[in-house]
C-alpha cells in the first residue's frame, strides 16, 4: 500500500484554486516544515486546540511528526498561502487488523484563512489519494462541539455514524460526545463494472 501512496504522491506539489480566486499550493509535509507546522497549530486559539488529540503546542511533538515521516501510515497534505502552511488535511492508516479498509481524515485550517475553500481543496485531495490506494472508506473523528467541521464533512459527502454522549476526554480530561463520520469509497474498478 505504501509502494501505491508513492506513486499518488507524485502529482504533487498541485495548485488549486480557492473560492477567492487565490491559489494555494498542496503537497506532502516535508521534514523541513517543522518551524512552520509548529506556527500553525500556535495560531490555534487555546480552547479550540483542547480538542486536538495530541500535545501539538509543544515543539516536540511536531519535531517528532516532521523527523519520522511515514505517508504510508500517516499522510499530512500541507496547503500553502503565500508560502505559509494555511492548512493540513492527514490521511491515517492502520496497516492491518479490522480497520486496515478504512482511512481516517483529520483537517485543520489557519483561523485566518478560513471560510476560503482550503479545507474543501485539502480533504477533496485526501479522498482521492485514499481512493487510489484502495481503501473502501474513510472515516472522520469530532468532539460534539465541532459542529461546524461536522456541518462541513456533511457537505463533502459523509455520513453521520454515531455519537456517544460523554465518550471521550480532552486534553483538560473534560468528558464531550464522541462523533464518527464516515464515507463510502468507490474504486476505479467497481466504476469500470457498472452495466458491464
Ligand atoms: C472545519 C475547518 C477545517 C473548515 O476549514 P475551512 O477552510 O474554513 O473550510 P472551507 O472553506 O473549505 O469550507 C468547506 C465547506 O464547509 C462549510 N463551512 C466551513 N466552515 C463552516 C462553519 N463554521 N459553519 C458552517 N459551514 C462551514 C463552507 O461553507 C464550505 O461549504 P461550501 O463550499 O458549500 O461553501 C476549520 O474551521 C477548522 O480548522 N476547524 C478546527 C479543526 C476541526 O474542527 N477539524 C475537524 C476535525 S477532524
Amino acid at each position: 500500500m505504501s509502494f501505491n501512496i508513492e506513486l499518488e504522491l507524485q502529482r504533487f506539489p498541485k495548485i488549486a484554486a480557492l473560492k477567492d480566486g487565490a491559489k494555494a499550493a498542496l503537497r506532502p509535509l516535508r521534514r523541513d516544515d517543522e518551524k512552520e507546522f509548529h506556527a500553525l497549530f500556535l495560531s490555534i486559539p487555546e480552547p479550540e486546540r483542547m480538542f486536538i488529540k495530541h500535545r501539538v503546542a509543544e515543539i516536540e511533538t511536531i519535531r517528532d511528526w516532521c523527523q519520522n515521516l511515514d505517508y504510508g501510515r500517516n499522510l499530512p497534505l500541507v496547503g500553502l498561502l503565500d508560502g505559509k502552511i494555511a492548512g493540513v488535511a492527514t490521511l491515517h492508516q492502520q496497516l492491518g487488523g479490522w480497520k486496515r479498509h478504512i482511512g481516517r481524515v483529520s483537517v485543520l485550517v489557519h483561523p485566518q484563512f478560513r471560510g476560503r475553500g482550503l479545507a474543501r481543496a485539502l480533504i477533496g485531495e485526501i479522498i482521492e489519494i485514499a481512493r487510489q490506494v484502495g481503501l473502501e472508506k474513510v472515516e472522520a473523528e469530532f468532539i460534539g462541539e465541532q459542529a461546524a467541521a461536522v456541518k462541513m464533512f456533511a457537505l463533502l459527502g459523509f455520513s453521520q455514524l454515531l455519537r456517544l454522549e460523554n465518550y471521550v476526554k480532552d486534553m483538560q480530561a473534560v468528558s464531550h460526545d464522541y462523533i464518527l463520520m464516515g464515507l463510502e469509497l468507490k474504486t476505479d474498478e467497481e466504476y469500470a463494472g457498472v452495466g458491464g
